[in-house]
């Protein structure tokens, strides 16, 4: 059967400050999905990530369905309004636009859909990223689908021989979606090359190259694309299959370990490691440190099997230690030189008008 996954996430009010959203929200959501389940999507499922909430639903209608789009935006718009009631901070954050016009995207929420032939067992992963933009997911991917160091499965695993298409969009770009697509192996050089600035190039889907079939999607919105100023990080969101012809679970998870660093953390200004977490984390020291949950499933002709937390496990408890060392020892260089993302980022932010000020005091001396 061909089933859609359709991953959405926003950020519509969070308790505290950027923390985490309420009960009262996540239930006010899966309020207002209830009714639409069994009849405009098979399953769902709700969890939240930081101050993000992700919403999981499988249907039949394909990628970019506006019922499926708008089903999800109505249940972000409801909470919302809880949220503006319950007076939490940021209530509606993500929700940009006040009209839905047929398609999530380009509104705030950040989206990752995709649709496929189920194969006879479906395993998949959801990851969810708070505090840090979509170039977080661009090591991760690049070392579980192009690297042996990570991916056994590319010298072991004969389906898996002729490597992957990546498909890398230039975020910067605001006049609809430009795209490259380029193959591992054989243009290594160029992907590492584009992935190298993850504030620009950002991976947007993976696929196979043995069956054509597709790997990994990933959200790509930048809110500051769409708002003009900076209104919050983007806090992605990512599709991967795993097993068969694609890297095996545990091939897909390992790259977590090295807790890179990525944009985001405070004020979205900053840089910070991608902590692995437990599903339904909240952040903390600094409003970060940037952290990414991982929710494994199987789908079994659109229904989802119990979920299992993949980073729940004490393996990953040494590398929050890891990761917490690192952005301790980052945060002790406080607003210096790397510790901060670079100005083209920040331009979004107030320190432009600052820095404007500063210029007419600045005298040339001769
Ligand atoms: P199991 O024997 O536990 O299924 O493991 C198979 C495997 O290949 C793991 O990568
Ligand atoms: P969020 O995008 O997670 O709301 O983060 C915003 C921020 O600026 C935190 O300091
Ligand atoms: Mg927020
Ligand atoms: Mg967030
Ligand atoms: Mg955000
Ligand atoms: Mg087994």
């Amino acid at each position: 059967m061909r089933v859609t996954l359709t991953a959405i996430k926003a950020d519509i009010g969070s308790i505290g400050g950027h923390i985490r959203p309420s009960v009262s929200l996540l239930k006010e959501v899966e309020r207002s999905l209830q009714p639409h389940l069994g009849s405009d999507f098979i399953d769902f499922r709700l969890s939240y990530t930081g101050d993000d909430i992700a919403i999981l639903m499988t249907h039949t209608h394909g990628t970019d369905n506006p019922l499926i789009h708008q089903i999800a935006w109505d249940a972000f718009k409801a909470a919302a309004d809880v949220a503006m009631k319950e007076g939490l901070y940021g209530a509606g954050q993500d929700l940009l636009k006040d009209a839905f016009s047929g398609n999530i995207r380009g509104l705030g929420p950040g989206i990752a859909e995709m649709e496929f032939e189920e194969r006879k067992s479906e395993p998949f992963l959801l990851f969810a990223a708070d505090k840090t933009d979509p170039g977080a997911f661009n090591l991760p991917l690049y070392l579980a689908f192009c690297d042996p160091m990570y991916c056994s499965g590319l010298l072991l695993s004969p389906n898996m021989f002729k490597g992957f298409k990546f498909e890398i969009m230039d975020v910067s770009y605001t006049g609809g979606d430009k795209v490259i697509a380029l193959v591992a192996p054989e243009e290594l050089y160029d992907i590492a090359a584009l992935l190298r600035d993850p504030e620009r190039y950002v991976i947007k889907a993976v696929y196979s190259r043995t069956t054509g079939e597709i790997a990994a999607v990933a959200s790509t919105t930048r809110l500051h694309n769409i708002a003009g100023k900076y209104v919050g990080k983007d806090d992605p969101i990512l599709l991967v299959r795993a097993q068969g012809s694609f890297p095996a679970t545990g091939e897909i998870l390992e790259p977590y370990a090295l807790v890179p660093y990525v944009g985001g953390f405070m004020r979205g200004s900053h840089q910070g490691p991608l902590m692995p977490v437990k599903q339904n984390s909240s952040v903390s020291f600094f409003d970060g440190p940037p952290i990414v949950s991982c929710t494994a499933y199987c789908v079994k002709e659109g229904k989802l099997s119990e979920e299992a937390d993949a980073f729940d496990h004490p393996f990953w408890d040494y590398v929050r230690e890891i990761a917490s060392k690192k952005a301790i020892e980052l945060r002790r260089q406080g607003f210096y030189g790397n510790a901060m993302l670079p100005y083209g980022e920040l331009e979004y932010g107030g320190i432009v008008e600052r820095l404007k000020a500063l210029e007419g005091k600045f005298e040339i001396r001769h």
